[in-house]
Parts: structure tokens; sequence; C-alpha cells
């Protein structure tokens, strides 16, 4: 009798569990479609990404020339694991300078590869498995850090009403439980910022709480407070921080900064965070050990560029005037259809790149007879039928039947704005109740 051999059988590969549930940008993927589209050839208008058309706005002149002098002067080896002294002392002076906050170069700055690796490096630095993580939606990316650190999310769900920012009686309810707070301000994806008042209750909240804490010789609550868009504010708005309000809080404030979006610069790499020493000393190691440092010569560059003021001041008046002339002509084409009588409206832009847009779109019927169901269905219909790509906030942890999109300005073009909106108008006309 014949027997059979079993064949020996290799082992499968299995990643870990948080590998398996962990799931890529949803923007980036909204992105990938839409960038197939045009590599077919289609001329779509692509509001998807927090970047910018690098074309359109451009590097600082002197910071390019900068990266291109200390690679020649072959600024190539390792940095230091918190950053170079003179970058981390150009950011000290700068943040002086433009907040009037004083943090040390020796150590409580840190210097990393963007503002990505400081907001993983604080939420390891502060997050133990099973820890409370509050933030509100919609918001960026929070839910894949928590992922990252098996870390448990509590989602204030943040309204219109708000400005979509969240308010401390959102928060109240948890304080007792939470580690950390993540809040960015101006927000990304809304384009709005905290009021003094806001951001007031909210740090009050957390110091009584941390009082509570004190006095029972508990860990205290953190606030990751993620402020990458704060020099690009517009039309007479203030951004506010935690620690000038509060000096109290200077212990259980994380920043979270860099110069991506104030200076265009986001393949750049440079990021940098301000905090504590001993929460800093503990980023830096981690930091260090995944190797995410911004390039050296990058931060060489950098630094020279932060000590000019008068440089990055004229810079950021003609970007910031043309991101403001960019929000301003799509709020006002969203109002006009507004007052067309579509079911759409915007909310007045505050910060950042991103005009936040909303689209009543949902039950009503195309040409071709389906019906738009939720906010994915309305974003396929509008880049179909318009060319016009936009982001839903599902992509930032709200409902899918929320009505509202991100729209970010970094790749559009001024005097495309007018076929945008007609586009639109078009494809809105096509919709029947
Ligand atoms: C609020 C916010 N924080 C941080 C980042 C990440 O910045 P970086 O590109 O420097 O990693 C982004 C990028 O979109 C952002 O919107």
């Amino acid at each position: 009798m014949e027997t059979m051999i079993e064949k020996p059988k290799l082992a499968e590969v299995k990643v870990s569990g948080m590998a398996e549930h962990l799931i890529g940008s949803e923007i980036l993927k909204i992105a990938g479609e839409v960038n197939e589209k045009i590599r077919k050839g289609e001329k779509i208008y692509n509001f998807t990404v927090g970047d910018f058309d690098s074309n359109i706005f451009p590097l600082p002149e002197e910071l390019k020339n900068d990266i291109i002098e200390a690679y020649q002067h072959n600024q190539t080896n390792y940095p230091p694991s918190d950053g170079v002294l003179a970058l981390r002392q150009a950011v000290s002076r700068y943040l002086f300078a433009t907040s009037e906050l004083t943090y040390s170069p020796s150590d409580e700055i840190i210097i990393a590869g963007g503002a990505r690796p400081i907001i993983y490096s604080a939420y390891r630095a502060l997050i133990d498995p099973g820890d409370y993580v509050l933030y509100p939606v919609p918001s960026w990316n929070n839910n894949h850090y928590i992922s990252l650190t098996a870390a448990r999310a509590i989602e204030v769900e943040a309204s219109a009403a708000n400005n979509f920012m969240p308010a401390a009686e959102d928060i109240k309810p948890h304080i007792g439980k939470v580690t950390l707070i993540s809040l960015c301000s101006p927000q990304n994806p809304t384009g709005t910022m905290f009021t003094h008042k806001g951001l007031h209750d909210i740090c009050q909240l957390i110091l009584e709480e941390n009082y509570r804490r004190g006095a029972e010789g508990l860990k205290p609550v953190y606030l990751l407070y993620d402020q990458v868009y704060y020099q690009l504010t517009f039309a007479g708005t203030t951004h506010y921080n935690p620690v000038t309000m509060f000096p109290e809080m200077r212990n259980y404030t994380v920043f979270v900064d860099g110069i991506s979006k104030f200076l265009a610069a986001t393949g750049v790499r440079v990021g940098w965070s301000m905090g504590n020493k001993q929460i800093i000393d503990k980023m830096k190691s981690i930091i260090g050990h995944v190797g995410a440092w911004a390039p050296k010569a990058e931060q060489v560059a950098v630094a020279k560029y932060l000590d000019n003021i008068p440089h990055v001041t004229k810079f950021l008046g003609r970007f910031k005037e043309n991101l403001y002339e960019r929000l301003e002509e799509f709020y006002k084409g969203f109002t006009q259809l507004k007052e067309e009588g579509f079911k759409v409206n915007a909310i007045r832009p505050q910060g950042a790149i991103y005009l936040t847009v909303n689209l009543e779109l949902a039950g009503m019927k195309t040409a071709k007879g389906d019906t738009l169901t939720d906010s994915e269905s309305v974003m396929r219909y509008l880049l179909d039928e318009a060319n016009v790509a936009l982001v839903p906030f599902y992509a930032f942890g709200a409902s899918g039947k929320s009505p509202w999109f991100r729209l970010s300005v970094g790749t559009a073009k001024v005097n495309e704005i007018p076929d945008v909106i007609n586009r639109l108008r078009i494809a809105l006309q096509q919709l029947k109740a």
C-alpha cells in the first residue's frame, strides 16, 4: 500500500496583531484613487492632500540655497539624536520671538524628521497600553497613533456649532480616566481655531484634574498640542497656546511643531517639540532608536534660515496672502452656490490650508438614477461628474453620514477656482431631490 508523504509546509507569513489591525491613511487612499484618474489622463482638480504643489508654493529660496550649501559643506553624517544644537537654539529664539515661549535648547527642545515622529514619540513616551487618549473627531491621524501604541480612544464629537473645536464640557465627563488629550489648532481638517476661552477652559479643567492627581500621587493628564499651522492664521484671528496662557501647563504640555506647513516644506522633513525635559529626554531615546532624525544638512540649513527672522516674515507674509486668497475665493464660491439655492455651505476660513465645506447631498438622485447615500458617494459623484476631489470628514473619524468635507488649497491655482465652482454648479444642477 502506497503511503502519502505529506509535503513539509513552511510557515506562512503572519504579522503582529498591531500591524494586522493598522490601516493606511484614509486620505492617502482617496488621493491614490484620484491620482489613478489623473494618470489615465483625466483633468482632476485635486484638493485632497494636506500638501503643496511645490511649483505653486515653492520653499523659501534662501532655505533651498542653505540646504544645497549644507550638502556642499558635507553636512551628511549622523545628527545628534535631539537635533543639531544650532537648530535647537534657533527654534528656541524663534519661539520666543513669535510666542514668548521660553524653552531651553539644551534639554527642552527636540528635533525630528517632521511632526509625525514627534507625535509618535510623544504617544510612546506618555502612553502605556490600555491608557485612554481623548481627541476630537474630526481630527487628523490620532486613530493611527492609538493603534500604534495600543491606547484606548475617547473620541469627542465636535460640531459645526463649535466651529468643530472641542469644548471643556465635551472633555469633562472623561477627564478622570484620560492620560493624554490630543488637540490641534489651527486644526486639520477644519482650518478652525481655539478661541481664548475655548482653550482657557480646557487648560483649567486639566489643571484642576492634575491638582487632584497630585494629591493622590497619580500620573497627570498630558496635553499634546499640535500647532504646526499656528503661523498660518488669517483675517485677524489669534493663535493661543496652553503654556503662554497658563505657565502651570508647562509640565503637562508637549508641543508638536515644525516647518512642513509654514515654510511649504513638507518634503524637507524637519519638525520639533518643546516640553518638560524628562519627557523630551524619553522622546529623544525613542526617536533615536527609530532613527527618525531630520537629515543633518536640512537641520543646519533650517537653523540658518530661522535665525533670519526678516526673511521668514517676508516669506510668510506673501505665502499667507496667497493661501488666504484661495481660501476666500473658494469660500465666496460656495457662498454663491448657497445663495443660488444649492444645499452647500462653507465655514469662513481662520487658519491652516483648509476650507470646511458642507454638502447636504445625501438622499439626492443623480441623472443616472443613483441615490447618493453617504459622504463617500457624494465624494465619488463630485469626482466623476465635476472632476473635483475633496476629502469627506469620515477620513478624519467622523461618521460616514457627516455632510462635511475638507478642501485643501495647497494645490489650487487662483485662476482655476471659477471653473471649479462652475463644475460643481453643473454637477449640483443635475441632482434631484
Ligand atoms: C495637524 C498636523 N500635524 C502634523 C502633521 C504632520 O506633519 P509632518 O509632515 O511634518 O510630519 C500634519 C500633516 O498633515 C498635520 O496636518
